[in-house]
């Protein structure tokens, strides 16, 4: 690829085959360099829906370049936000002056992109008395229902209309503050709760919230708007309603999920990564298993770089909500677990669907056993989960190239460095889906010295 690209990840670096779809990598070698990561996806797109909340426009900032943020750009805008790059690269600037209720037909057209539709129903009730919701898509990692989300809403006191359509979603009489628990501490019925409660009437506790640090992000966005949002101990969250939020002006908190999965690259391929823009406080959990999966690390001001510490080492993780071990960064994890001498668990507790990934990795050489329903073993932090799986990797087993196709973002990040770390070449289909979360993924793999074409 290195006639297509400079070796620079900065603003100005353009990707190039931005429709591709199928990769041909040669494996084998280290990733070595640097990378920068910049607002988190799972920050960036929910507070770019919050600017529908604000009487006057909203400025973000470091804004990743990837599809799921021009999927809810494109929704903004058919609801009449007017969006406009900002004054500086990577800032836009979201109008929420001319909002309307959009057709069902424009509506629609985003179905299967993105779960971010289900996060405009709370901003467009209170603008405009409804919201329409399309069949929303995201990663195939499990059901992912949305109960949460219309049981917090009704309580709001919203009437939910289910039609072939899709959702239709009203407040006849307005919303009111309410006492919600939610039965998990969901990421995106959290956010629903807050970005509802900010302006409904009176106060809303909130209990077993989730408390990921993007949340904690989107808390700030919100009290920069003037919303009135306590945080209290043991997953309370209390929010009192105000009449009117203004636009803010936000830097996005960087993406920890990107800078783990390059820490995990660097691991996998035996490589040298610095990775500008990470931080280490929302990355302890990580950073810890990392360490004792024989990683190094150094932390700097500017970001954190990640090598081996020697040779990698099994260990047993558990996935769960924070301050645990993300369910987005098992994935990369696992590919570097197949190196390991000797034998790492991996518990999936989050999703229930989220590591049959693990088959195009036993194709390339790996010995991985999923356990449907979880496994028993001792010394467990989190309560077993219905949903749990659970995977056992024996290491070392070398890798080598095959002809694989990406299932879902996170899946798909893990093939293409289990190709990277694999000896001989392997052909990785499907890869779009990966720039969903993954700012300039090409220019940042030619950048780190991954030898690799672009053929479909
Ligand atoms: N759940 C329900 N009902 C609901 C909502 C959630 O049963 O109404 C269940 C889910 O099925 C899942 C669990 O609760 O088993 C947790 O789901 P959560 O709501 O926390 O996830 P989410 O908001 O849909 C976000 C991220 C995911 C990330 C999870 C967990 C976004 C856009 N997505 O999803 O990110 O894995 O939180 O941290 O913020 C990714 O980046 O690749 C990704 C999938």
């Amino acid at each position: 690829m290195k006639s297509l690209l400079s070796a620079s990840t900065d603003d100005k670096a353009e990707e190039p085959d931005v429709s591709a779809e199928t990769l041909r990598i040669r494996g084998g070698r280290p990733l070595t360099g640097r990378v920068e990561v910049k607002g988190a996806k799972n920050l960036a797109t929910k507070a770019m829906v919050a600017a529908l909340l604000g009487e006057t426009p909203s400025t973000l900032r470091d804004i990743p370049g990837i599809s799921d943020v021009n999927v809810v750009r494109s929704l903004l805008e058919v609801h009449g936000v007017t969006v406009e790059e900002g004054d500086e690269p990577g800032s836009l600037r979201l109008d929420p002056s001319g909002a309307v209720t959009a057709h069902f037909e424009e509506i629609d057209a985003h179905a299967g992109a993105s779960r971010i539709p289900i996060l405009f129903c709370g901003p467009l009730l209170h603008l405009l008395g409804e919201a329409l919701i399309p069949d929303l898509g995201g990663c195939r990692i499990g059901d992912r229902p949305i109960n949460f989300h219309m049981d917090a809403l009704r309580a709001f006191g919203a009437i939910v209309d289910k039609s072939y359509e899709g959702i239709r979603i009203t407040a006849p009489d307005g919303l009111t503050g309410a006492e919600i628990e939610l039965p998990y501490p969901s990421v995106g019925a959290t956010e629903q709760v807050l970005l509802t409660a900010v302006k409904a009437k009176g106060v809303t506790e909130l209990r077993n919230a989730a408390i990921e640090p993007e949340i904690m992000d989107l808390i700030a966005v919100l009290q920069k708007m003037g919303a009135i949002i306590s945080y209290e101990p043991n997953r309370v969250i209390l929010i009192e309603g105000v009449d009117e939020l203004r636009g803010y002006d936000h830097r996005c908190i960087f993406d920890r999920n990107e800078a783990a999965s390059w820490a995990c690259a660097a691991l996998a391929t035996d490589g040298d990564i610095f990775v500008g823009g990470a931080r280490q406080q929302e990355m302890l959990t990580f950073l810890n298993v990392f360490r004792k999966a024989g990683g190094w690390f150094d932390v700097r001001e500017d970001g954190i770089q990640f090598r081996r510490g020697g040779s990698i080492k099994p260990v047993v993780v558990e996935t769960d909500v924070h301050p645990g071990f993300m369910t987005d960064w098992q994935q990369p994890l696992i590919v570097a677990l197949t190196q390991a001498e000797g034998t790492s668990v991996v518990h999936e507790t989050v999703y229930e669907n989220r590591l049959g990934f693990t088959d195009a990795l036993n194709q390339m050489g790996a010995d991985i056993v999923v356990h449907p329903d979880g496994i028993a073993s001792s010394d467990r932090r989190v309560p077993r989960r219905a949903l749990e799986q659970a995977a056992v990797i024996n290491g070392p087993t070398p890798l080598h190239g095959a002809d694989v196709e990406v299932p879902d973002l996170r899946g798909g990040y893990s093939y293409v460095i289990a190709a990277l770390a694999a000896e001989g070449e392997s052909i990785v289909r499907n890869v779009g889906i990966i720039r969903r979360g993954y700012e300039k993924f090409f220019t940042k793999l030619d950048a780190l010295g991954a030898d690799f074409d672009v053929i479909g």
